[in-house]
Formats: C-alpha cells, sequence, structure tokens
C-alpha cells in the first residue's frame, strides 16, 4: 500500500509522448507570440534580439577581456584570438567568487565588486594600462538596442540586487570602472550566456546556431529569419534571439503538468511566479523539487521514519552534483545513503531507495521537457527554411548537461522522438561562453572601425 501511494505521487510526474508533444507544440506558441509585434509586450517567451547577425568566420582577431556572470562561477577572461591559416584562440581567467549578500545587495555593490574583481585580473595579469575592450557575458534577459546597451528585465536565479532591473546594465559596469578611476575599458557588447555558447561552439563548427544552457538554469538561442523577428527593422539575413524559455508556462499555459511540489518550489524562490519552466528542468530547483517530494513523504510516514529533520527544512541542500551522485549506476545503495548521511540525512535501505526513485523521475522529467521545447526550437528552424529535413548543431554548456548521468541521454532521445525530421547534433562547449563573447567583441569593434 505504502509503495502503491509512492508511485502515485510520482506517476504526476511521468509524462506521455502525448504530454510531450503538447509541450513542444506549446512551446512553439509562445515563440510565435515573442517573435510578433503585437504579442511581444506581453509574451511570456520574450525572443530577445541579441544584434549578433552571424557565426564567426575566423577572421576574427585581436586580445579581448571577458567577463562571464550568472552561472555557477564568475570569470574574468583574457581571450587572445588570432585570424589567418592559422586561427587560434588562447585563453586565461580566473574564477571569483560572489557571496550572497553581494548577489542580494545593492547594484551598486554588486558592481564596484565586479570592477574590484577585474581590477585584481588585471593586476594578475600585469596590464593595468592596456585599454582592451570587453565583451560582457551577463545570463540574464536583457532588452538589447544594439550590441552594446542592454536593459534588465528582471533578475533571475539566485540574484536579486536591488536598482538594476530596467537599467542599461553596460551603463552600470561603465560607471562603477569610474568610481573605481584605477584603469579603462571599452565595453563593447553584452551577451547572454546561451549567444556565447552557440558562439563558442560555432567557431569550431559552423553548422552551429543554437545554444543551449542547461545549469543552474534553463535556455536557449537561435539563428532567426530576421524578418520574422518584427521589432526589429529589416528583412535580410538572420539574428540570433535571446529566447529566455526559463520563463515558459508563466502565463499558466503549463498547469496541467506543474504538481504541488512545482508550486512549493515557486513560493519558496525569490521570483514568485516567474521562470516557471526553468523551475521544472534546470538545476537550481531540481534538488528543491526532490526535497519538497520528500518531504511530504516524510509528512505521511512513508520516509525517515516519519521525522522531518532540519536538514530537510534546509532550502538548496540537494545541489546538482548531489543529485548527480545520488543517481550514479556505479553507485550502490549503501554509498547514496553515505551521501544522505553527509546531507545529515540518518536513512534506511528502504529511504535510499525510495530517495533515488524521487530523484530519477524529477530529474527525467526535466531533461524531458526541455527536449520538448528544444524539438520546438529545431522545427521552427527546419520550417523557416522550408525543409523537409533539417541537419543542424545546437552547442551545450550548464552542470546539470555536464555533471548529470542521466539528463543529456534522456534529453537528446526526447529531441529525437520529438523533431522526426530533424537530425540534431549536439557539441558541449568546452570553453564556457566567454570566448563566444570575446569573438563577439571582435565582431563589433570591426564594426565600430567600419562605422567611423
Ligand atoms: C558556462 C558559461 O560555461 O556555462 C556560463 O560560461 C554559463 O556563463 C554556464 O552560465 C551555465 O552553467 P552553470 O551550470 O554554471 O549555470
Ligand atoms: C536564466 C537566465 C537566462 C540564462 C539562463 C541560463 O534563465 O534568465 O538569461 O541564459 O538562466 O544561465
Amino acid at each position: 500500500e505504502q509503495a502503491r501511494q509512492i508511485q502515485q505521487t510520482l506517476a504526476e510526474f511521468r509524462l506521455s509522448k502525448t504530454q510531450l508533444l503538447e509541450v513542444k507544440k506549446r512551446m512553439r506558441v509562445e515563440i510565435e507570440r515573442g517573435l510578433k509585434k503585437d504579442t511581444h509586450k506581453q509574451a511570456t517567451v520574450k525572443m530577445l534580439p541579441t544584434f549578433v547577425r552571424s557565426t564567426p568566420d575566423g577572421t576574427e582577431n585581436g586580445d579581448f577581456l571577458a567577463l562571464d556572470l550568472g552561472g555557477t562561477n564568475f570569470r574574468v577572461l583574457l581571450v587572445k584570438i588570432r585570424s589567418g591559416k592559422r586561427r587560434s584562440v588562447e585563453m586565461h581567467n580566473k574564477i571569483y567568487a560572489i557571496p550572497i549578500e553581494v548577489m542580494q545587495g545593492t547594484g551598486e555593490e554588486l558592481f564596484d565588486h565586479i570592477v574590484h574583481c577585474i581590477s585584481d585580473f588585471l593586476d594578475y595579469m600585469g596590464m593595468k594600462s592596456a585599454r582592451l575592450p570587453l565583451g560582457f557575458t551577463f545570463s540574464f534577459p536583457c532588452h538589447q538596442t544594439s550590441l552594446d546597451a542592454g536593459i534588465l528585465v528582471t533578475w533571475t536565479k539566485g540574484f536579486k540586487a536591488t536598482e538594476c532591473e530596467g537599467e542599461d546594465v553596460v551603463e552600470l559596469l561603465r560607471e562603477a570602472i569610474k568610481r573605481k578611476e584605477e584603469f579603462e575599458l571599452d565595453v563593447v557588447a553584452i551577451v547572454n550566456d546561451t549567444v556565447g555558447t552557440m558562439m563558442t561552439c560555432a567557431y569550431e563548427e559552423p553548422t552551429c546556431e543554437v545554444g543551449l544552457i542547461a545549469g543552474t538554469g534553463s535556455n536557449a538561442c537561435y539563428m532567426e529569419e530576421l524578418r520574422n523577428i518584427e521589432i526589429v527593422p529589416g528583412n535580410e539575413g538572420r539574428m540570433c534571439v535571446n529566447m529566455e524559455w526559463g520563463a515558459f508556462g508563466d502565463n499558466g499555459c503549463l498547469d496541467d503538468i506543474r504538481t504541488k511540489y512545482d508550486q512549493a518550489v515557486d513560493e519558496n524562490s525569490l521570483n514568485e511566479g516567474k521562470q516557471r519552466y526553468e523551475k521544472m528542468c534546470s538545476g537550481m530547483y531540481l534538488g528543491e523539487i526532490v526535497r519538497q517530494i520528500l518531504i511530504d513523504l516524510t509528512k505521511r510516514g512513508f520516509l525517515f521514519r516519519g521525522q522531518i529533520s532540519e536538514t530537510l527544512k534546509t532550502r538548496g541542500i540537494f545541489e546538482t552534483k548531489f543529485l548527480s551522485q545520488i543517481e550514479s549506476d556505479r553507485l550502490a545503495l549503501l554509498q547514496v545513503r553515505a551521501i544522505l548521511q553527509q546531507l545529515g540525512l540518518d536513512s534506511t535501505c528502504d529511504d535510499s531507495i525510495i530517495v533515488k526513485e524521487v530523484c530519477g523521475t524529477v530529474s527525467r522529467r526535466a531533461a524531458q521537457i526541455c527536449g520538448a521545447g528544444m524539438a520546438a526550437v529545431v522545427d521552427k528552424i527546419r520550417e523557416n527554411r522550408g525543409l523537409d529535413h533539417l541537419d543542424v548543431t545546437v552547442g551545450v554548456d550548464g552542470t546539470l548537461y555536464k555533471l548529470h548521468p542521466h539528463f543529456s541521454r534522456i534529453f537528446l532521445q526526447t529531441v529525437k522522438d520529438l523533431a522526426p525530421k530533424c537530425d540534431v547534433n549536439f557539441l558541449l562547449s568546452e570553453d564556457g561562453s566567454g570566448k563566444g563573447a570575446a569573438l563577439i567583441t571582435a565582431v563589433g569593434c570591426r564594426q565600430r572601425e567600419l562605422d567611423a
């Protein structure tokens, strides 16, 4: 009876192919709403223009600084790109911590901290006096009117610094650099991490025209026909669109598949009601869904001898790396128990079996709905080009995709099942999105020279 009730709880997370096709279809509807002039303003999937008009062609050249803010790590990078026959990219980078107080303090504190890190990096590299062009990977939704202007629509994930939403983030960075009075930099481009990842991968593989992040957050970008992006003038060629698909469902269109656990995760988050799809499929939230289910099963007396410990009440205990360990096939149940022990959860052998099944069910649904979203994207590109069959490469990054033992496999299978007319090749980004940001900066610099 207990087993039956547990299965009943988990059944809500097991989606049929019909349901997944429905998710794909709804994503397509939201994509259209985001692209159309009349509906763009209210659209939940914002389809933000990026002013990136092409993928790299190998002529990019120069030395650039890049910032990479918004994922697990904040990095400052120096990227040296050489064009021509022996084209190459050399990178140096340093990771810096961003304390929670800074992520959720004032905007001024956040940007002062960023500039402080740049300053440290320049000292470390011994190049304080070089006025380098900079590309800013900023992994949040921004309304762009050019390559070097981006108004923050809303913070997502774990950030909530005041006085930034509605502001041009490039200006905030420039002002902070001025306040510091130590060095000068030329901020040339603001780049979403999906776009940076697509560009990084496209430098090696020219058929790469889509970027995917399955990490702390979840998002995608792709090369859309300019004529379809109604809020940007012009009809010729393509532009990369930052979909901001994490907000899919914010108008209620996924309510039939959201469970009470998803709602609890949402209510406990920094941005209630927002990023509902992201909260079902990205690394920052999967552990939280698991935790909500475990709390419920414990309350009902099926787990941990019915005792809800302080640990289980703690937000964020199940990070992606723990979920990945728990779900690893090589791990014996005894080891699962050891991990739970580490987290401060005293479990029996039966408990550990249940916990592992809960984790597996939650991450499978995540991979599947993420795959349904991607299926909608590649089919859209195929239809844009009037093709019966499309070959395309997707550049991918993110800890969930890279670390989780099953996510990527289930995701790939789902894309295959739901978009049978597309042959999708997935390419892992080895260099993060900083390299892509530098490539975009190189193009931006060249354009400036042409315009001058
Ligand atoms: C990195 C990018 O490689 O992937 C980051 O450079 C990006 O900018 C990240 O945000 C996504 O992964 P995660 O898992 O760190 O959020
Ligand atoms: C969040 C951000 C988005 C980013 C994604 C992955 O969804 O809003 O801009 O691309 O996380 O990091």
